[in-house]
């Protein structure tokens, strides 16, 4: 529905522009707070990065072993609707129109850089990345550190904890669809993302648990109890996933390639073919959309009357610092500002 859509349009554009005010979601009440948004949790090297991309449809995410993720990634997708328009841009530089998605790597790799040096260090600053393409669906996801038994050789023994204290100042804002990523080849009882996530939504009503790796399950094992809600039910039925592997990745098999293979092993596997049409990546970026609208659609109320409070603030902030001001965090309240005006009007036409 259009309206909808410019509403998440809106949405997003009021996220990266309190971003830009240092607004990243810690404390207090704020704007980004009250908007729904989706993060991905998991174990090292469980394929959140993997299912991140599957969702975008493009190879753009730094990989290796140990903690590549050390800044939380916002991302924010936008469907372009002539189907080619296709291109990245970040926010901390923002006249830059990325083509290159290899080019998006390098860029995360040393921003990240750029904050926490080249130490394996940590920061709760997040990275804005926006992403414009035919291929996606209107999602903004974060994508976070690891979570982490051990710290390795150059971290701080403090690291195991900082990570999970950074991943769940996320997950537990009542505004956060969880998306627990659980490697299927080990036990989903241990799951370093169920287990977080039972913890700060113990309902599992904003949780949506994925198993990933379930081409490389020990022989003779699968995942239907966890599949079909037998085992660690949650609200939201639980999502299978084949991303690529190591070896695929290493052949450079493409992300289009890869979808194609994902939905062919569903269709013709013995274990899980009754249940193909509800698995798969582009399945699981069906379902979050649809997921979000709902839940925006509930929030309308309380976002308007938030927004309506803001423009208010704002206001009396503007008045306080005088007008017209020239610095960067006046002309940032004057967009914060008229997106919420602009928000506030959407929103009535909608009523209308
Ligand atoms: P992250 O550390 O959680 O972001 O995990 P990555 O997405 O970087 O994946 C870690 C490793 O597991 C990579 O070598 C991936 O190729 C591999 N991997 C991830 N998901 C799957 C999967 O579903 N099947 C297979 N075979 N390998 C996977
Ligand atoms: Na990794
Ligand atoms: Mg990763």
């Amino acid at each position: 529905m259009a309206t909808m859509k410019s509403l998440i349009g809106l949405i997003n554009k009021i996220q990266r522009a309190c971003t830009v005010l240092g607004d990243h979601g810690g404390e207090g009440m704020s704007l980004w707070e009250a908007l729904p948004t989706v993060a991905v949790v998991g174990g090292q090297s469980s394929g959140k990065s993997s299912v991140l991309e599957s969702v975008v449809g493009r190879d753009f995410l730094p990989r290796g072993s140990g903690i590549v993720t050390r800044r939380p990634l916002v991302l924010q997708l936008h469907k372009t609707e002539d189907g080619t328009t296709e291109y990245a841009e970040f926010l901390h530089a923002p006249r830059k129109k990325f083509t290159d998605f290899a080019a998006v790597r390098k860029e995360i790799e040393d921003e990240t850089d750029r904050m926490t040096g080249k130490s394996k260090a940590i920061s709760n600053i997040p990275i804005q990345l926006s992403i414009y393409s035919p291929n996606v669906v209107n999602l903004t996801l974060i994508d976070l550190p690891g979570l982490t038994k051990v710290a390795v050789e150059g971290q701080p023994e403090s690291i195991v904890a900082d990570i999970e204290n950074m991943v769940r100042s996320y997950v537990e804002k009542p505004n956060c669809i969880i998306l627990a990523i659980s490697p299927a080849n080990q036990d989903i009882a241990t799951s370093d993302a169920i287990k977080l996530a039972k913890e700060v939504d113990p309902t599992g009503e904003r949780t949506f648990g994925v198993a990933t790796k379930l081409d490389i399950m020990d022989k003779g094992t699968d995942c239907l109890d966890v599949l079909e809600g037998r085992a660690y039910r949650l609200q939201h039925p639980w999502v299978g996933i084949v991303n690529r592997s190591q070896a695929d990745i290493n052949k450079r098999v493409d992300m289009i390639a890869a979808r194609r293979k994902e939905r062919e092993y569903f269709e013709t596997s013995p274990e899980y073919g009754h249940l193909a049409s509800r698995m798969g990546s582009e399945y699981l970026a069906k379902l979050l959309s649809q997921h979000l609208e709902t839940v925006i659609r509930q929030k309308i109320p309380s976002i308007v009357a938030l927004i309506n409070k803001s423009i208010d603030e704002i206001n009396a902030e503007l008045d306080r610092i005088g007008r017209p001001i020239a610095v960067d965090s006046g002309a940032q309240l004057y967009t914060i500002l008229e997106l919420c005006r602009a928000f506030d009007r959407v929103f009535k036409e909608h009523l209308d």
